[in-house]
């Protein structure tokens, strides 16, 4: 392994390009490898056992191609795989993505926390556990949220259709002082402005995404892998999918 092999960051699709983009802001000069698994998006809604094998699969492709590091930029690969990765790969550095709660909660004394997140990564233990640790804080609502992860990977990031879908899945909440949101899916800081305008801008919005970036650096370091070069790194991007429409998708979500 050298310093200048790259990072490789993973996702059922689109959605990990929210951590890449964090990860390339704070680490400016590492070589990066995206993989977006799109082809077997969404992973929420499949079972665990399978979002298993294609997380191995995934870190089996990344290593082949030289990967220094794993960032699964996923909350549902994490949740379910990232343990039995480690496990195998004991020798990689592997960062996962959990919803950020614990800011959400700590943002204000006794907050309505609303977490948004796929079906998969709400049903395990992991986060159930993580709830339960501020229980006595925060009055905290799971919202699993199907659908939204095949709208963001069509390309729907804005406009009618999504304020439609967003205004069904927040309908219950319509009457309630919502303090903080938290996405707990990487596809959804793609759609932060909706989210936000949905609560009519008055929720403050929480992602995972930097806690993740600065983790990632803080692993490389005390391994003294960080990459030294001065130049600015390169980026590499795969996408299982491949069709012109979702590598034009990947490329705007980067860039905008
Ligand atoms: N972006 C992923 C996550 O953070 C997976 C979404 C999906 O494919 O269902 O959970």
């Amino acid at each position: 392994m050298k310093k200048t092999d790259p990072i490789a960051v993973f996702d059922s699709g689109v959605g990990g390009i929210s951590v890449l983009k964090e990860l390339m802001a704070l680490l400016p000069n590492e070589n990066f490898l995206y993989y977006g698994d799109s082809i077997n998006a969404p992973y929420g809604t499949k079972s665990a056992e399978e979002i298993k094998d294609l997380t191995k699969k995934n870190a089996e492709i990344l290593l082949e191609k030289g990967a220094k590091a794993i960032v699964i930029a996923c909350n549902t690969a994490t949740s379910v795989a990232a343990d039995s990765l480690r496990k195998l790969y004991p020798d990689i550095p592997i960062i996962g993505i959990e919803p950020a709660v614990k800011p959400a909660v700590l943002y204000k004394i006794h907050p309505t926390v609303i977490v948004m997140a796929t079906p998969l990564t709400l049903s395990q233990d992991k986060f159930d556990e993580l709830a339960r640790r501020y229980d006595n804080e925060a009055n905290i609502i799971a919202l699993p949220c199907p659908g939204l992860v095949k709208l963001i990977e069509r390309g729907v990031v804005e406009g009618p259709e999504l304020d439609a879908h967003l205004k069904e899945i927040f309908a219950p909440f319509r009457y309630l002082k919502v303090d903080s949101v938290v996405l707990g899916c990487t596809h959804y800081p793609h759609i932060k402005d909706a989210v936000s305008k949905a609560f009519d801008h008055k929720a403050v919005i929480f992602d995972g995404g930097s806690g993740t970036a600065r983790e990632t650096k803080r692993r490389l370091e005390s391994i003294d892998m960080l990459n030294d070069q001065t130049q600015k790194g390169e980026l590499h991007i795969i996408n299982t999918l491949g069709t012109k429409e979702i590598m034009d998708l990947t490329y705007f979500l980067l860039n905008r």
